[in-house]
């Protein structure tokens, strides 16, 4: 048995360390005016189904003005609403409507760069004497004209672009559309902390902040070292470590003041960070366990295998190095990363209820993805119909991200509830007829009907919520953990049954619904890829 945990949470913990976070893509979420595009008022007119859920939190990827160049993380205004998605109005009228169901609302926040039509970077590279040309990160040419450094761009490609107005290249980690803000500068700091007031003040719970690991830059641009042999698959395909062009310890002055600024509210909000980072480092994006994020992606527990000793290990190795007050937040898909239907569980579907059970049975705060409800599988999109400009440019190494980012099955039939039947959706629409809303809800024995009841569960035994994680011992292909002293959860993730000993208890949720209930005395039998949790007597 491993005691890998600290201290059990009060009861008293925070909302968001109790809650059960909900991704909202909003283009892809409900389309109210039959224009294709998913947008405010469909959310508003979806709220019902997050109610009925019970979800308490929701984080709308960009709604802000964007060209889309990058699908919204091009951001051209970070305090209007975009037209294709509604109004501020609109947004006003979703926060009080959720509000009224008990359902919080965050936005997504894009810092590290903007659209290259944002009138700052349109003054930025106007001359090199403007007053905001320090608001990005302009460096010369080598002598022989190259590029100012080695770095790469995440999107593959240099990092640096040359305009030729000014002489002077410009670094972008992203696209060459998304020039990457300079936060050396005090006046681009003041800026957001301004924008981080402006949604605030609206009534907004928190953000999560696009790729916060790597906003700040070394401040002398020094050229990242050569991969080794011992690196990631990133840092291989790359031919360089990310050293110099993110991740830099800098950016934990810019994070540290941002936690003071929301905890400077009457209910602080919360800040919830995009970290694609190893789990040494993850745990550095919380500082002192109170005054950096509240709650960081692991991006290790998302990539590796639905395997019991290779996710035991993740989760472990993240309470054993979390600093004290720490809060894990675990997910397994988002609209970048492929959905946990397909990726962890290849389409089965007893895989994808297990991997659920997981997700909202950990310590920590579960962030669903809209579709992992009813365990949505990725749905691949014809090379004509891409969007995500990752996938038009590697087609057909890499098809990009658009089969995560497809509308959302309401219902069987054209248009799936997401749009009017006559309505070609933004992104097809992925066959219907099996994996949709209304039928699941319909049904007792769905994956949505157990999402809901695992959610609910949790409201009625707070060790779910709060109760500290400690490993079980289990036979090869199992893993099991108690939360608190009173539940437990185990997941066979194997093909063939196995016996658990030495337990006594009830379960009160199993996968395959027929066993919950089920009372057992020394001896627990599991189905293959069956996952249960369980009242366990001390
Ligand atoms: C984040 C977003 C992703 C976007 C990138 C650049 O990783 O999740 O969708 O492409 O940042 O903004
Ligand atoms: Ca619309």
């Amino acid at each position: 048995m491993t005691a890998a945990s600290d201290q059990p949470e009060p009861q008293d913990a925070p909302w968001w360390k109790k809650a059960v976070l909900y991704q909202v893509y909003p283009r892809s979420f409900a389309d109210s005016n039959a224009d294709g595009i998913g947008d405010l008022q469909g959310i508003i007119d979806r709220l019902e189904h997050l109610e009925w859920l019970g979800v308490d939190g929701i984080w709308l990827s960009p709604i802000t003005v964007s060209p889309n160049a990058d699908w919204g993380y091009d951001v051209a205004d970070y305090r209007a609403v975009q037209p294709d998605l509604g109004t501020m109005e609109t947004f006003d009228d979703l926060v009080a409507r959720a509000h009224e169901r008990r359902i919080r609302v965050l936005l997504d926040i894009v810092p590290n760069h903007t659209s290259e039509r944002h009138p700052w970077f349109v003054r930025s590279r106007s001359s090199t004497t403007d007053p905001m040309r320090d608001w990005y990160v302009w460096a010369d040419p080598k002598p022989d004209g190259s590029s100012p450094n080695n770095w790469v761009s995440s999107f593959g490609g240099p990092a640096w672009t040359l305009d030729p107005n000014t002489g002077q290249y410009y670094l972008h980690n992203h696209l060459a559309e998304q020039p990457d803000l300079n936060w050396w500068n005090e006046g681009v700091r003041a800026e957001f902390d301004d924008i981080f007031r402006f949604w605030f003040d609206r009534g907004v719970a928190g953000f999560r902040i696009d790729v916060c690991n790597i906003i700040v830059k070394d401040a002398r641009l020094r050229d990242n070292p050569p991969a080794t042999a011992d690196d990631d698959f990133d840092a291989q395909l790359f031919g360089q470590r990310p050293v110099f062009n993110g991740n830099r310890p800098e950016v934990h002055d810019v994070i540290r003041r941002w936690r003071r600024l929301a905890e400077s509210y009457d209910a602080p909000r919360v800040l919830v960070g995009e970290t694609p980072v190893k789990i040494d480092k993850l745990v550095e994006y919380y500082g002192d366990g109170s005054d950096e994020l509240n709650l960081a992606f692991n991006f290790p527990f998302i990539t590796a295998p639905l395997d019991a000793g290779a996710m035991r290990q993740v989760v472990e190795d993240t309470e054993a190095q979390l600093p004290p007050g720490a809060w894990p937040a675990w997910t397994g898909s988002n609209h970048d990363m492929s959905r946990f239907a397909s990726r962890w569980a290849g389409g089965d579907e007893d895989k994808a209820r297990l991997a659920l059970l997981m997700l909202l049975c950990l310590r920590g705060t579960p962030v669903l993805y809209q579709g992992d409800e009813i365990g949505l599988c990725d749905s691949p999109v014809d090379k004509d119909d891409l969007r995500d400009p990752l996938g038009v440019r590697y087609w057909p190494a890499y098809a990009g991200r658009d089969a995560m980012r497809t509308p959302m099955p309401w219902r069987e039939g054209p248009g799936g509830g997401f749009t009017e039947p006559g309505t070609r959706p933004w992104l097809p629409l992925g066959p219907t007829a099996r994996c949709n809303v209304e039928q699941q809800r319909s049904d007792p024995g769905s994956m949505l009907v157990l999402a809901r009841d695992l959610i609910a569960l949790r409201r009625t035994h707070p060790e779910l919520q709060t109760g500290r994680y400690e490993t079980v011992s289990a036979p090869d292909g199992v893993w099991a953990w108690r939360r608190g002293d009173g539940v437990a959860v185990a997941l066979n993730m194997s093909d063939r049954p196995v016996d658990l000993d030495g337990t006594a208890g009830r379960v009160c949720i199993s996968t395959h619904r027929a066993g919950d209930g089920r009372a057992f005395d020394d001896r627990l039998t599991l189905r293959g890829w069956e996952g249960v949790v369980a009242e366990i007597s001390p």
